[in-house]
């Protein structure tokens, strides 16, 4: 077993994992409501299928129960407070897109609103829902993309979170 050392701090998973993530703060919409997510990622190419982990205490969990369906609207780094506050209030309680100003743009193939300050959006329907501890993995296939015009892989800046209300974004990236 490795020594706790000068370099590596070891030990509690739960605490460094809530500490040093690296995940797009997305939004993740669903019916009027949307929450920020960052625990979610593309797991299949074709169909195309994304995982979002939820908790069942969100308002979003229960707009997902009604309408089975979700977008997820990837925002760019400018937008990080709003994606925090969107991640630390309830629809339940406010109307996130009144407090923080961003607008809805209509969906085409699904019924959750969307994000129109997003880099890109899909409209997913939910096919699959599994039990992951104290959250809830949905399983979701994209039936429709939204992409704004002009914008190079290059020069995108996505919003990235980094744990404890740190937000980040990507560098000029390397292609290999
Ligand atoms: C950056 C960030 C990422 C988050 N990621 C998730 C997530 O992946 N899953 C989740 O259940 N909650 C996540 N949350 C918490 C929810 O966004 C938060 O509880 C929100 O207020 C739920 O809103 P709702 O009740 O309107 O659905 C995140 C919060 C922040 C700030």
């Amino acid at each position: 077993m490795n020594a706790e050392d000068e370099i590596w701090e070891t030990g509690d998973a739960k605490a460094i994992a809530m500490e040093m993530q690296f995940m797009p703060a997305a939004l993740v919409s669903s019916g009027d409501n949307m929450m920020a997510a960052a625990w979610l990622s593309q797991v299949s190419a074709s169909p195309p299928l994304f995982m979002i982990s939820l908790r069942k205490s969100r308002h979003t969990y229960d707009k997902v129960q009604e309408t089975g369906e979700i977008a997820i609207n990837l925002m760019p780094i400018e937008h990080a407070d709003k994606v925090h506050y969107c991640g630390t209030r309830s629809g339940k309680k406010v109307d996130k897109f009144a407090e923080t100003g961003l607008t809805r743009r209509e969906p085409v193939k699904t019924s959750s609103v969307l994000i129109e300050q997003a880099i890109v959006i899909y409209e997913c329907k939910v096919v699959n829902e599994v039990e992951a501890g104290d959250h809830q993995l949905i399983i979701a296939e994209a039936v429709y993309t939204h992409r704004k015009k002009g914008i190079d892989i290059v020069d995108v800046r996505p919003a990235l979170y980094t744990g404890s209300g740190y937000y980040t974004t990507v560098m000029r990236p390397y292609k290999f």
